[in-house]
């Protein structure tokens, strides 16, 4: 008989935002009438910026065209595309970055978790506690861990305590680490860091040949000019990071799928046999060998989202989700609960009423309030007496639960 990959027994029963799918799924069926509220996971509600969508129909047109029909597109993405975003996000922020070190991809949970292909399986391995799921799960599944204890922590990994008293910022570890991950503005906790706080985990890395991998998924949302947006903003972090992006946050294409990795080309790692390896060069093996690039009708839609107009659009989309992040801190800070995150990110983190338990107080918002948000355990131990409430939902929904749920504490 065929075996199976015996690390994924180890995972803990499902995926984070399945089982809330799940949960509410079976109160959904009990109560149809109930009129729910998703602030759970932190996906986008608003249309398209006009802009991509224009762009997109312009590409299918081409499509449909003998002259300009494409078939398969380079598997690191369209020059015209990385051109753009390194010029936009990274040459404009004084960042050393060319266009070919991007590579488009079709998410950063993909990527985040694609990435361990080209890692060695005796690494060790940081994570911040609470933590997006997908760094620690894919970790589990590629064999990198032991089994999971009754706090839903992984033998073998390293995880690194984030609160209000370190201001949601992990301190630098004693030990050494080969691989650490790090996502600013972070999910889950809206927290952001400062370019001395980069900086410690850059010279950190530096001097333990770590490498860090940086999840600036959110990067849109900051909003205070002294946060950095890329790692690289920091000096000497092409020598030790990888960055993760997407379009799916600031432009809205969750279900389009678009994202971008970063990949120095002066990045390396060790080998068996003591030599350095160019990671650049084994990811865009990895990748001419397991994909086949992003459709060109959404890298022309990516494209336009650094057009002016789109520009304009995606500000507005990101304002208009900050202010619903405002709303829900305001009320729920007026009501007498203590919130963070939330004003350099989409979302924020609460702590539960009296000591309540995260998913005691998912169950008790679901059932009371039909609201649902994420229960801070399910990000990992240290998350536990937390929830997570996500800004993407439209303004009337968002007024309508800071409402239902201040009514009812
Ligand atoms: C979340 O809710 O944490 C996000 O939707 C995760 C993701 O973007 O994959």
């Amino acid at each position: 008989m065929a075996t199976i990959n015996d690390n994924y027994l180890k995972l803990k029963a499902g995926y984070l935002f399945p089982e809330i799918g799940r949960r509410v799924s079976t109160f959904a069926e009990a109560n149809p009438d109930a009129p729910i509220i998703k602030l759970g996971i932190g996906d986008v509600t608003e249309p398209l910026p006009e802009a991509c969508r224009n762009a997109m129909v312009k590409a299918i047109d081409d499509m449909g065209n003998r002259d300009s029909f494409k078939g398969y597109g380079p598997e690191q993405g369209y020059a015209w595309l990385r051109e753009k975003i390194v010029a936009h996000d990274f040459q404009a922020r004084g960042c050393e970055v060319d266009a070919g070190e991007i590579f488009i991809s079709d998410g950063s949970k993909c990527d985040c978790g694609n990435i361990l292909d080209i890692f060695g399986d005796d690494n060790t391995i940081a994570v911040t506690d609470p933590v997006y799921p997908v760094y620690v799960d894919t970790n589990v599944m590629a064999g990198h861990t032991g089994p999971c204890n009754d706090q839903g922590e992984y033998e073998g990994l390293t995880y690194l305590p984030i609160n209000a008293g370190n201001h949601f910022t992990a301190q630098i570890p004693n030990q050494k680490v080969d691989l650490i991950y790090l996502c600013f503005p972070n999910n889950p906790t809206g927290a952001v860091a400062t370019k001395n706080h980069l900086q410690d985990w850059v010279n950190y890395a530096k001097s333990h040949g770590s490498i860090i991998l940086f999840d600036a998924a959110y990067e849109a949302y900051i909003t205070d000019p002294d946060i950095p947006h890329s790692i690289y903003e920091i000096e000497g972090a092409r020598d030790c990071a990888i960055e993760f992006r997407s379009f799916s946050k600031n432009a809205g294409f969750t279900g389009t799928r678009c994202a971008l990795t970063v990949v120095p080309k002066t990045l390396t790692a060790q080998a068996a046999d003591g030599s350095e390896v160019e990671l650049w060069k084994l990811w865009n093996r990895r990748q001419s060998t397991k994909f086949n690039g992003v459709s060109y009708i959404v890298q022309r839609g990516a494209e336009a989202v650094y057009s002016e107009a789109g520009q304009a659009q995606i500000k507005g989309l990101i304002s208009f989700y900050l202010e619903n992040a405002k709303i829900i801190r305001e009320k729920l800070t007026a009501a007498g609960l203590q919130v963070f995150g939330g004003v350099n990110a989409p979302y924020v983190w609460v702590q539960t009423p009296n000591g309540i338990s995260s998913w005691d107080f998912f169950d008790q918002l679901l059932h009371k309030t039909h609201v649902v948000g994420t229960p801070g355990s399910g990000f990992g131990a240290a998350g536990e007496g937390y929830f997570r409430i996500s800004a993407f939902n439209s303004r009337t929904n968002v007024e309508e639960a800071m409402q239902r749920i201040t009514a009812n504490l």
